[in-house]
């Protein structure tokens, strides 16, 4: 286990931000964890778990210890005649581990394609995409728990996943790492194409397709193909997603919305509550497109930040911070920050 001093963060996370780390390791062995965690706690030093980087905001240096997530391996295992599990290590990059998937014939992650980060953060905040989440295959996952100081393994329905939340954003936050993720992956294919932009991708009208065989490569390409019409890719123009979740509100509220404004996109929740389209809000707000110093608003999509060159973490929460004030002025409604925000 090599410990580096003040390593440069920039290209470790997405939104390129130049921030330090006063001590950062790799790890690439699971019984590193428990090493790099006792190093650190005989140093008093806090712990930044890290994959990807695409989901979070450093807006200062890290004075403490970063753990680079980098375990690699993918296991996979016949439990029926129709279903795999797959065994994933946290540092596998996610969209390698879908396009993977997909030549093995493995379905259920077709929607899941081109997210940035690896797999072991994909559980952080219930990943989704175009109508699917992870929820949809996560079977377990194992990691280390820093209060029971031992491996664990916790079943999906112990994470308590929901939309953009779970338990590891909750009661485990700081307190888990992940280690590996066990996906329950299907031989036969499902198609999700429920989602307007992606139905529209592919060519289906009034129930129609244009494609005579809709096989997942298919779904998978034209989920990719909307995906890059929208979202910046980080290394062209460094962004961390969504910064904003869209908001979910009781049906009251969202009732009174919608007489102010009948077009606001929204989609019913299981549990009676609705959520509306962030973007829709900031679009509105005519905010798409601006710019403030260094930090701006993408103009294909009104809910991403983009660093345009220099901009601290400091200056994409103050430029975040302006957004959400506009927006709730107008429309009462709070935007909540999608990504990890260091302070
Ligand atoms: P990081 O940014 O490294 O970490 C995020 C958080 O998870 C941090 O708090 C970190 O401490 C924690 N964490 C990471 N790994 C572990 C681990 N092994 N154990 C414990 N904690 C850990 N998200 C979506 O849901 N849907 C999308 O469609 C989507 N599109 C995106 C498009 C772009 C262009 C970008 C830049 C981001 C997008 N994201 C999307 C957000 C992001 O890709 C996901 O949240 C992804 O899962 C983050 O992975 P990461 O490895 O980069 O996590
Ligand atoms: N819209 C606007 N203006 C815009 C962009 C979108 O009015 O600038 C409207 C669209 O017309 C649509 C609605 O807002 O009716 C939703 O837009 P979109 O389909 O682009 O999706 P989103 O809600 O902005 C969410 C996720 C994305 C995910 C896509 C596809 C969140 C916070 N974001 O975006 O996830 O890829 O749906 O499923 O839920 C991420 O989390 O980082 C992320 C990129």
């Amino acid at each position: 286990m090599k410990i580096f001093e003040k390593k440069s963060l920039q290209k470790h996370n997405s939104l390129a931000l130049a921030a330090n780390a006063r001590y950062f390791v790799q790890i690439e062995q699971q019984a590193e964890i428990p090493e790099a965690l006792a190093w650190a706690e005989a140093r008093g030093l806090p712990v930044l778990v890290l994959g990807g980087g695409s989901n979070l905001v450093l807006a200062t240096d890290f004075q403490g210890l970063v753990l680079h997530i980098a375990l690699k391996g993918v296991q996979s295992e016949l439990t029926s005649t129709d279903t795999v599990d797959v065994l994933v290590a946290a540092g596998e990059n996610w969209d390698e581990l879908v396009k993977q998937c997909i030549n093995n014939g493995w379905h259920g992650l077709e929607n899941l394609i081109s997210i940035p980060g690896c797999a072991g953060a994909a559980p952080i905040q219930n990943i989704g995409a175009y109508g699917v989440e992870l929820s949809s295959v996560l079977k377990s996952v194992n990691g280390w728990n820093c209060v029971s100081s031992r491996f664990e393994t916790l079943s999906a329905e112990q994470c308590l996943l929901a939309y953009r939340d779970s338990i590891f954003k909750g009661q485990l936050k700081d307190k888990f790492i992940i280690t590996e993720i066990c996906l329950s992956l299907s031989s036969e294919f499902n198609p999700q194409i429920d989602y307007p932009a992606l139905k529209h991708a592919l060519g289906i009208v009034d129930g129609k397709q244009a494609f005579p065989k809709l096989d997942a490569r298919t779904v998978a390409n034209a989920v990719a193909t909307v995906r890059a019409s929208k979202l910046p890719d980080p290394k062209e123009l460094p962004n961390a997603g969504s910064f904003f979740k869209n908001p979910i509100v009781s049906t009251t509220k969202f009732e009174q919305l919608k007489a102010r404004y009948p077009e606001l996109p929204h989609w019913p929740m299981s549990d009676g509550t609705v959520k509306s389209a962030a973007a829709w809000l900031v679009d509105f707000a005519g905010l798409k497109g601006t710019r403030h110093g260094q930090v701006g608003i993408h103009q294909h999509q009104a809910i991403v930040l983009v660093n345009h060159g220099e901009a601290s973490g400091a200056d994409v929460v103050a430029f975040a911070q302006s957004v959400s004030t506009t927006v709730e002025a107008i429309f009462g409604l709070q935007l909540e920050i999608e990504p990890r925000v260091y302070q």
